[in-house]
């Protein structure tokens, strides 16, 4: 099979390949139940690294356009097997009037919400639309890896770079290289979950007092993280299409903040992922202000399509600091994050890493280098984002067949979950309480504004199975119904 590729392209070599067996699928050339070349062939024959072609048939996999059959190799589905909405993802109707945020005091209730999340864990017959993780998949790939990984049991005997295992950050560097940005080993501080490289952003760069710029809504643990150190958090609403960049140009010019806070890809919790031209300029806003950009893109491995580079990657001035993590294409539980430092607080950084903790768990990051490694890890993302379209589609589906109408959604194009919109009167504390009371648990949008301060709202997690989706949506339609009516009696 000829697959030309261009290697001075801006285009990873991935989706070159992707692209081409794409159009061959589509136009005909590589017909319904036809077998893909092997891994090894595609990649000795073009010349690329056997990972390359697995990531590009994992893309294919998630699209629905091909399927691995164990043992045997990829095989192109019929089309009615692809997904319907490959090209063309259902119409978002999300578009919220908001103001900016200043609250004055105490801004977040992470906390609280975190630990109601624990004690929900695993009751019986609860539906859990509120966590922000993925359903636990591939546990027999787990402890086949895991097992793997304690060959390199003896070198938890000694510490390692505070910075983390080198032919890990090599394996995440080749990641990041991938999304385009330019960067080395080097350059990268492995991270106890991502929350440990924010937390450690906000000791090192903000002093009680100084002004964060964040979007409203945003990360609710991070709310929690300026709260504690005693940051002024400023608000800029999200729009349908990212932060509010008029706002924040606005706020940029009044109030000096020392960082701007956001997620460019599949936000938590809109879902939004922001064009190239506003990734432009929200940097060249903070860069005419010398503003760090803190960028904390924790769901962009689980996008369905391509997502224009992070910001990062047009960074000429190391004013970004990206943060990632694998605790939602992995596991949670093994707390394994990163961030880039690629300026000259780099030392300071890995020093202040090394005297909060040394470095991460060596159990974790052997277990991490062996995903990577392997290539499980792209396996395992083609899985989630198959799995998460599928499920993505239902629940908008059941949402279309089931809520009132007054109610709109984002539509994300990857990641765990939607964001839905209420109408102003309805009480999202009597919404909480009515569904808990049915088992029904939802993360409310309150938690995600600074200070509760936003419009009601929910974050609604799609990667439940379809049975206890529909059954929660059911339940879920018929509080919001009878919360509406109650709204529209009020005197
Ligand atoms: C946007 C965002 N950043 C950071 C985190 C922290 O994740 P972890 O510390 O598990 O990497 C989360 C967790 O939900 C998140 O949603």
């Amino acid at each position: 099979m000829k697959i030309p590729l261009d290697r001075q392209a801006k285009q990873p070599i991935y989706l070159q390949i992707r692209d081409r067996l794409q159009h061959l699928i589509h136009s005909g050339g590589l017909p319904s139940g036809a077998q893909l070349p092997s891994i090894r062939r595609l990649a000795e024959t073009v010349k690329v690294n056997k990972l390359t072609v697995l990531e590009a048939y994992s893309m294919l996999e998630a699209e629905g356009l091909v399927q691995a059959k164990r043992g045997a190799g990829y095989f192109i589905n019929p089309p009615e097997l692809r997904s319907p909405t490959a090209n063309s993802p259902p119409h978002s109707t999300f578009n919220p009037v908001q103001e900016v945020i200043i609250p004055s005091e105490g801004v977040s209730s992470f906390p609280e919400v975190y630990h109601a999340g624990l004690r929900s864990y695993n009751q019986p017959d609860y539906i859990e639309f509120s966590q922000g993780f993925s359903q636990p998949i591939g546990l027999e790939d787990l402890q086949r890896i895991a097992r793997r990984a304690m060959k390199e049991a003896h070198t938890f005997f000694q510490h390692v770079h505070p910075q983390g295992d080198i032919e890990l950050r090599v394996l995440i560097t080749q990641l990041l290289i991938q999304q385009g940005l330019e960067l080395s080993p080097e350059d990268l501080i492995v991270t106890n979950g991502s929350m440990q490289a924010l937390s450690l952003l906000i000791d090192h760069f903000i002093s009680p007092g100084d002004w964060v710029v964040v979007e409203a809504p945003t990360y609710h643990g991070f709310l929690s993280i300026l709260q504690q150190r005693g940051a002024r958090i400023i608000g800029i609403p999200m729009t349908p299409k990212g932060m509010n960049l008029t706002l924040l140009a606005q706020y940029l010019e009044s109030h000096h903040p020392k960082f701007i806070y956001t997620s460019s890809t599949l936000h938590n919790p809109t879902g939004i992922t922001t064009s190239v031209a506003h990734r432009r300029k929200l940097l060249s806003l903070a860069q005419a202000h010398d503003c760090l950009i803190v960028e904390d893109n924790a769901y962009e491995p689980l996008s369905f399509g391509t997502t224009p580079p992070p910001i990062k990657a047009f960074d000429d001035r190391d004013q970004v600091i990206y943060v990632g993590t694998f605790s939602k294409t992995l596991m949670p539980g093994l707390r394994v994050g990163y961030m880039t430092v690629t300026g000259k607080e780099k030392d300071a950084l890995t020093e202040r890493k090394l005297l909060h903790d040394f470095h991460i768990s060596t159990a974790s990051q052997a277990i991490v280098k062996e995903y990577l490694s392997s290539g499980h890890y792209r396996r395992r993302l083609g899985q989630i984002r198959a799995v998460h379209r599928d499920r993505r589609d239902y629940m908008i589906r059941l949402l279309l067949q089931n809520f009132p109408a007054s109610i709109t959604w984002t539509v994300p194009d990857g990641g765990t979950f939607l964001w839905i919109q209420l109408p102003n009167e309805i009480s999202m504390r009597e919404v909480c309480a009515a569904a808990a009371k049915q088992k029904v648990l939802i993360g409310s949008g309150a938690a995600f504004f600074p200070k509760n301060q936003g419009y009601p709202a929910m974050r609604l997690n799609f990667s439940l199975p379809p049975a206890e989706m529909e059954r929660g949506i059911k339940i879920l339609s018929k509080v919001l119904r009878s919360a509406i009516e109650k709204a529209e009696t009020r005197p």
